[in-house]
């Protein structure tokens, strides 16, 4: 599996050569590389961001930034021209407003009032009419579209990324992270890349707030390349854990020997050597746990997947 991460902080993805991702990538299943989003500025300061329109705090990662990256790396072609990345000046902004020119789209104008905050990349802006309608003209697919990838990125916003998720992702060929800071990217970079048909997904690993999306991006690739085959050691683990199959119940608590530690005890049906009384204990366990600490869970368990024993707990 190809995976490329894009990050304002790439040294984030370092951990990622130890333990087992670190073999994964030696035994050559997995080729993972972080880019540097800034390699794909073309201002003195390397801005990726900009004050958000309609106001409010924070900073909001540019779309155009993005684009030339994420174009690159899922083998997309340019747009000929782009109007987003030219940075006009209020007195242009204006002229174009202002221009009886029917060609220029209402899209185009409202853009480039949003662009004629920015100050930090100081660009001359250097649009008319004429270019303002090629600037339509979109990308086209490449050949990486063979590779089937999938543009992910992490939001807390987004819909809650589920072991489910995870276990589909980790048939792909070629997944592409985009780690989101401040106050995250500019939506219409997601929305883009749908309409030229790549699979786009925006996920939350859970309710709360990060700095940005690089935790996120390690916690789900976590939980997708360990379910590739030829990852685990044993791949038995992966099939008892919580979340996982049909049931979808957290896991029965585990315990090792000594038999008695500190005067606690493993349970004395652990110790039986009767498979199935111990198959039978763990089953009941993890519904009892499920039910406790999180009933959501068993509000969706499918009744298929519970046994008439299941039943009686
Ligand atoms: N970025 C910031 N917080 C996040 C979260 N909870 N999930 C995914 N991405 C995030």
């Amino acid at each position: 599996m190809k995976i490329d991460i894009v990050s304002v902080f790439p040294e984030y993805f370092d951990v990622l050569g130890l333990s087992l991702m670190g073999k994964a990538q030696a035994k050559g299943l997995l080729q993972i590389t972080a880019h540097n989003l800034r390699d794909w500025t073309h201002d003195v300061h390397h801005s990726v961001d900009d004050t958000p329109v309609g106001g409010g705090a924070g900073m909001v990662m540019k779309p155009e930034v993005w684009a030339e990256c994420l174009d690159d790396l899922l083998g997309l072609q340019p747009a000929t021209v782009d109007e987003t990345e030219c940075t006009l000046d209020a007195d242009d902004s204006a002229t174009i407003a202002d221009s009886a020119d029917a060609t220029v789209s209402d899209e185009v104008v409202e853009s480039s009032d949003a662009i004629a905050s920015d100050e930090s990349d100081g660009m001359s802006a250097d649009i008319t009419a004429e270019n303002a309608t090629e600037a339509h003209d979109a990308p086209v697919p490449g050949t990486a579209a063979s590779d089937a990838p999938v543009l992910i990125f992490p939001n807390p916003s987004a819909p809650l990324f589920t072991q489910r998720d995870a276990t589909e992702l980790s048939h792909a060929n070629h997944l592409l992270f985009g780690c989101g800071r401040y106050e995250g990217y500019d939506s219409r970079i997601p929305d883009y890349y749908r309409t030229q048909g790549i699979d786009v997904r925006e996920y939350s690993i859970g309710d709360y707030v990060l700095n940005g999306g690089e935790v996120a991006v390690s916690v789900m690739l976590e939980a997708i390349t360990r379910l590739m085959p030829g990852f685990m050691g044993n791949p038995d683990s992966i099939v008892e854990e919580s979340y996982t199959g049909e049931g979808a119940l957290l896991e029965h608590r585990q315990y090792t020997k000594p038999a008695t530690w500190r005067g606690l005890a493993v349970p004395d049906v652990l110790l039986s050597g009767d498979h199935g009384k111990v198959d039978r204990f763990r089953r009941d366990e993890a519904l009892a746990r499920t039910n406790e600490i999180r009933p959501d869970l068993i509000a969706k368990l499918d009744c298929k997947a519970l046994d008439k024993a299941d039943r009686k707990t």
